[in-house]
This record gives C-alpha cells, structure tokens and sequence, in this order.
C-alpha cells in the first residue's frame, strides 16, 4: 500500500507527539496533518523541533464537532487516520464521564462516519484505532490480556475506550471499513502531562510534595516506554491485516509502590540528595474507585506475527525519563501553570 496522507488525530499529546515526530523524520514522502484540540493534555510545544517540516501540517479542532470532520475529510481527502485523540486520565473519568464519552465514544464515530462517507475504494485506505489494555479489565494474581479476552471494562475512561473498540469492529464488519485496533498498556516516557503515575510523582519529588499513593500501593501495572509504542504503531500500520487487533506490551510488571520507589531512589541520585529523602514523602490516600487490580499484556501475536518487540529496558527508560523531567524544567512549569495552572491547581495541589 502507497499511504500517503495521513490523519493523525490527538497528536499534540503524550503519545501522538512521539508518533508524529518518528512519522514526520522517517516518511518524509508522506503528509502528516495533526489533528488536535488542544485539551490541557495537548501542547505543541512537545513539537517544536518537527513543525516547520514540510511533511507536517497542524490544525486545531474537536473531533466531536461532526460537521467539522466531515468537511476535512472532503477538503483533505486522506488515505489513512491514526486515531490517539481521547481524554485519556481514569482519575478525570470518575470525575467527568461525559468528556470521555464525548471525545472517545462520538468522536470516534464521527471519524468513522467521515471515512465511510469519503473513501470511496476502500482497497488504499486505512482506520488505525489506538487503544488501551484497561478494556479487558483487571486481572488476578496470575495470567495475561490476550487479543481474545473478552472485554470487561470497569472505569467510565475505559468503557468508553471500549466502546469506540466494539464501533471501529462495527464498521468493519457491517461497512467493510478497512481498520485495524492495538491495545496497549500503560506508557512511560517524556512529554506526559504530570497528572499521570510517574511525571505527578517526579515533579511532587522535586518540590517536596507529598506522593500520593492510592491504597496500599499493591495494584500492577505493565510499563513500556512510549518510543516502543510509537514504534509499534509503525508496524502496524504498515504490515498489519485489515480487520486485526494487536496487544502491545513491555513484558514489565510492577507493584506500583515498587516502581516508586525506583523513581524515589533515581530521583535521589539524580538530584543529589540523601538517599531515602524522596521515600518519606510516600502519603497513603483513599484509594481510586474501581481501582484495576492488575493490568499485563501477551504481546506474542504482535511479535510472532509482526516482528516487534520492545527495545528498552525499564531500568535505562526510567532513567532517561526522569532526566528528561529534569532537564525539560521549562516545559513542566509550563504545563503546571500558565493557562493550566488553574486545572492542575484544582485536581493536584490539595492532595
Ligand atoms: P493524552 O491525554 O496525552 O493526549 C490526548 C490528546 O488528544 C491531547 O493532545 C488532546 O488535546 C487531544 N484531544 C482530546 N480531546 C480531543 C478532541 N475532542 N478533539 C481533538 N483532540 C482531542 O493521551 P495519551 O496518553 O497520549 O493517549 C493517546 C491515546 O492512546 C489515547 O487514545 C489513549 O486511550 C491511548 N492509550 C494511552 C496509554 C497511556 O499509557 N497513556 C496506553 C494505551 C493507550
Ligand atoms: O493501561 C493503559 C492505561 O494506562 C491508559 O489507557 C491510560 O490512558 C493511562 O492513563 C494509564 O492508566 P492508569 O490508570 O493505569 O495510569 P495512572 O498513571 O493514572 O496510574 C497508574 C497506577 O498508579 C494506578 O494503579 C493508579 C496509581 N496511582 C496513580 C496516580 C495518578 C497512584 O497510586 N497515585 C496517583 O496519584
């Protein structure tokens, strides 16, 4: 398939900038249009070093706004979408349902409807719908989400994700719209808004505030480093069968309270302070309602199928990301104040 131009929707955010910027310096015969709200997750200044590409064009705008999607598929006409856009915090769902079933579930099928009604010979296009592992549910002590679990969405954040999966299928099979879907398990990296696990806790860690663990701190997670997802995505993209869903993972579970204390150790170090000063700012608070016991992805299928794997190891990405925060002070004051200080303000500072 020759894919030319490409939608690629919530790509000012923490993932969707990672795969703009490796799209943009890898494909340059490609046309990239970011397509982005610019919510408080959304910030073009995590693309600074690819916006005057030629291959890259922004536009702001709500995937919500249906009369507004169609009219871009009619001016742009696309050959494929990348679909990131979404709200994206569980925290944020238990508080406001309504802008994850917005944004994730008729966004979504405004997008969908936009492609149906605009690709006409469906053998050059695509639909890549980008989701989360928090649609199988939660897992016990033992076992793993595979591309076959059934769904068993919990929280309003991933019931709409869940949602958006089951039309993307819809789609495909009542219209024969070509997609593809990957669920994928908790990102770490650069770029993410500092409401998520680890940037909240790098930055409380640099400003002396409290770590705000929920309950015992015992739920598990499956961390891969967002580059590797960018990277998967790639693949995907370009080699996966139309109507396929794909698991990506990092094989890298850990209890959170754990991996907190690796980010207090390295933060330690890295700050050049006592070591076990960060751990005494460990707060145990009320727990997340719902709060997912175990999350852990078998991404045998993407690997043996698609040839992927990841390429970091979490000790070096961790490593690297809480530099990153470090070095980028600039960018995280920026994100924390300014015209966010109010929201962050609202849902972290009385923590
Ligand atoms: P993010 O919150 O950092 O970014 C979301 C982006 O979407 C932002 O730039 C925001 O401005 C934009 N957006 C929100 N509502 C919009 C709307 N109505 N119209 C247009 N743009 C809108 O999210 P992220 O962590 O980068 O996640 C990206 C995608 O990957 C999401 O679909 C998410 O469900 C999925 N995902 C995330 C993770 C993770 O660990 N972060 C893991 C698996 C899957
Ligand atoms: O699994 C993929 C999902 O991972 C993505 O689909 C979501 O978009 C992404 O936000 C993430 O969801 P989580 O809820 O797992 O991520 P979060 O960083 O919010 O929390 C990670 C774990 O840490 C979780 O068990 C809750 C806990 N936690 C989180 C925060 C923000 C705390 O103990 N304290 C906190 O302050």
């Amino acid at each position: 398939m020759n894919l030319k131009k490409i939608l690629i929707t919530g790509g000012a955010g923490f993932i969707g900038s990672h795969l703009v910027r490796l799209f943009v310096n890898k494909y340059p015969d490609y046309k990239m249009v970011n397509l982005d709200k610019l919510t408080y997750a959304g910030n073009l200044a995590n693309l600074t070093d690819i916006e005057n590409a030629p291959n890259y064009e922004f536009i702001k705008g709500d995937i919500v706004d249906a009369d507004f999607i169609h009219s871009l598929f009619k001016q742009y006409q696309f050959d494929a979408v990348i679909h990131l856009a979404a709200e994206s915090h569980v925290d944020r769902s238990i508080a406001s349902p309504m802008d994850f079933i917005m944004t994730n579930i008729v966004g979504t099928a405004n997008l969908l409807n936009a492609a149906k009604a605009n690709w006409t010979d469906l053998s050059s296009k695509l639909f890549y719908h980008v989701s989360t592992d928090e649609v199988y549910g939660s897992l016990g002590e033992t076992g793993m989400f595979e591309e076959t679990t059934p769904y068993d969405p919990r929280s309003p954040y991933s019931a709409s994700k869940a949602s958006s999966d089951h039309l993307v299928r819809a789609y495909y099979h009542t219209y024969k719209l070509p997609v593809v879907i990957s669920n994928c398990s908790n990102n770490y990296g650069s770029h993410q808004f500092p409401e998520k696990l680890i940037p909240l806790f790098i930055h409380n860690i640099k400003n002396n505030k409290p770590l705000p663990v929920y309950g015992k701190g015992e739920n598990i997670r499956d961390w891969l480093w967002v580059e590797d997802h960018a990277r998967a995505i790639d693949v995907i993209f370009h080699k996966a069968k139309v109507g396929e869903t794909y698991n990506i993972g990092g094989h890298n579970e850990w209890k959170n309270i754990d991996l907190i204390k690796v980010i207090c150790k390295v933060m330690d170090k890295q700050l050049g302070r006592p070591e076990g000063t960060s751990e005494k700012l460990i707060t145990y608070v009320t727990d997340r309602a719902g709060h997912d016991m175990r999350y852990a992805i078998d991404a045998t299928k993407l690997k043996n199928e698609l040839g992927w794997t990841p390429s970091l190891q979490f000790e070096e990405g961790i490593e690297k990301t809480i530099q990153w925060y470090l070095t980028n002070e600039e960018w995280l004051n920026n994100v924390t104040s300014g015209a966010y200080q109010h929201y962050y303000e609202k849902q972290y500072n009385n923590r």
